[in-house]
């Protein structure tokens, strides 16, 4: 079925003769001596054949309907101007959430119309670039922005393809704060209520729009297909309602993201080759039950691309034995990061596996709490793993599947700086995001006079 246990480390991670790993063809070792440690590392291989394998499945599933079905990558998981390159070579087009995102999707040489911007309060300024550069489509997500963008548009002389962000009141995902469909929440507009329908009306007539079609995301880290292929039917219950009330049949639904990852040995993920022959089997009986002609689809999965694809690296600092009042002890790791690099473990009680990186060992495995260096008592990278009573300070430690929401949600907490982003690939490393520096830090405060 589509839940299958799935390996949580990058496809050409390995480890050598003498134990340490290697990623890409570079020993782990190197690349910490190279590039410092924290380090995130993407096998670029890996993710962009994730990529690849999304396009193809969807693209062949909807195919064998005589439709279609467009990727594109959420940027929000990991973006920089080459992963934005390299997802136009590889077919796919790029879902930003602000002016930054946007920034960086045009500097990689994404056409425009290949890219989507969302965001539920987006300012003057993005949309107004958005139309500038003629992305190819807007996602509105409030009346208000129907009204603001209307204006703009019409000021510019352009016309807004846009989409109307739609929550179907499917619930769906891992935590409270990554689950986005159910009604009390920010995003969209509600199918139940109404709104939604009231918003088609709207950016129909309003001048300055080109209402493509609708789209919803329902949430991340989602192992049922049951869900979308439920958001998809409601979805088609919509489109067809404005098309009995105007005659229009919208031409584009987008089905979003959230096809989830194992982050832990033993965990599923969500096959999008069972998930796209699942979801175009449920658009297809949709379709034929409402009727009407089919539209153009589309899906933007982000943490499921980016996020197997890689690992950080860490440096071990001080290794201390805590007792634990119901008898035993804890073995605390503490890396030369932490939650300003991930702070996922924080803010969603995330799990993570880690692993001795340079190294093997056969010391007994000690019950471990990998914990950062910032100061709080909260900053924990792996709140429970198994690591070797052995370990110690300049060990390095792999933790795996961080590839996605770990560097695009990094801060500068306690000052400290956000770690490189390096790609390897067939023995070669190459510099996507650069370390910040002292430098950057000091270069943003204002010194008194
Ligand atoms: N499309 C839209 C409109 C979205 O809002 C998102 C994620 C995606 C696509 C991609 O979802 P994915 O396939 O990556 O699950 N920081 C959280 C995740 C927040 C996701 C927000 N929107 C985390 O670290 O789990």
């Amino acid at each position: 079925m589509a839940e299958q246990p799935a390996a949580v480390w990058p496809a050409t991670l390995s480890r050598g003769a003498d134990g340490a790993m290697s990623v890409g063809g570079i020993d782990v070792r190197d690349l910490a001596r190279e590039h410092g440690t924290p380090l995130y590392v993407v096998d670029e291989q890996d993710l962009r054949s994730r990529a690849r394998a999304f396009a193809t499945h969807f693209g062949e599933a909807f195919a064998e309907l005589g439709a279609t079905c467009d990727v594109y990558y959420a940027s929000k998981a990991l973006l920089s101007s080459r992963i934005a390159a390299w997802m136009r070579a590889d077919g796919l087009g790029i879902d930003v959430a602000s002016g930054g995102e946007l920034e960086l999707a045009l500097r990689g040489g994404m056409p425009a119309s290949r890219i989507t911007l969302h965001g539920n309060n987006k300012s003057d300024a993005e949309l107004t670039r958005a139309l500038e550069v003629g992305v190819g489509h807007i996602v509105v997500d409030s009346m208000t922005e129907i009204e603001v963008l209307s204006a703009l548009a019409g000021g510019l002389g352009r016309v807004a393809p846009i989409l109307v962000r739609v929550t179907t009141g499917v619930h769906a995902g891992g935590h409270e704060y990554i689950a986005t469909s159910h009604e009390d929440q920010k995003f969209g507009l509600s199918l139940a209520s109404g709104a939604a329908l009231g918003a088609l009306r709207a950016a129909h007539a309003a001048p300055g729009l080109e209402l493509r079609g609708i789209h919803t995301h329902i949430g991340s880290q989602i192992l049922s297909v049951d869900a979308f292929r439920e958001s998809a039917e409601r979805m088609l219950g919509l489109r067809a309602s404005f098309a009995a009330e105007t005659g229009v049949d919208l031409p584009e639904v987008d089905l979003g993201g959230g096809y989830a990852i194992a982050y832990t040995p033993g965990a599923e993920a969500l096959d999008p080759a069972v998930a796209a022959r699942e979801i175009a089997g449920a658009v297809a009986a949709a379709v034929d039950s409402v009727g009407g002609s089919w539209p153009a689809f589309s899906i933007e999965p982000g943490r499921a691309i980016a996020g197997p694809a890689g690992i950080t690296l860490y440096s071990v600092g001080v290794v201390k034995h805590v007792g634990l009042e119901e008898g035993g002890e804890r073995q605390y790791v503490a890396v030369d990061g932490g939650m300003s690099d991930n702070p996922r473990t924080i803010m969603y009680g995330a799990e993570y596996q880690a692993e001795l990186a340079g190294r093997v060992s056969d010391a007994a495995p000690a019950l471990s709490r990998v914990v950062g260096k910032h100061c709080e008592s909260g900053d924990i990278v792996v709140r429970d793993v198994d690591l070797p009573a052995d370990i110690a300070r300049g060990d390095l430690l792999a933790i795996a599947a961080t590839g996605a929401y770990g560097r695009s949600m990094a801060s500068n907490y306690n000052a400290i700086l956000r770690p490189a982003v390096v790609a390897v690939r067939d023995g070669q490393a190459s510099t996507l995001i650069r370390r910040e520096t002292l430098d950057d830090l000091l270069n943003l405060d204002v010194a008194p006079d």
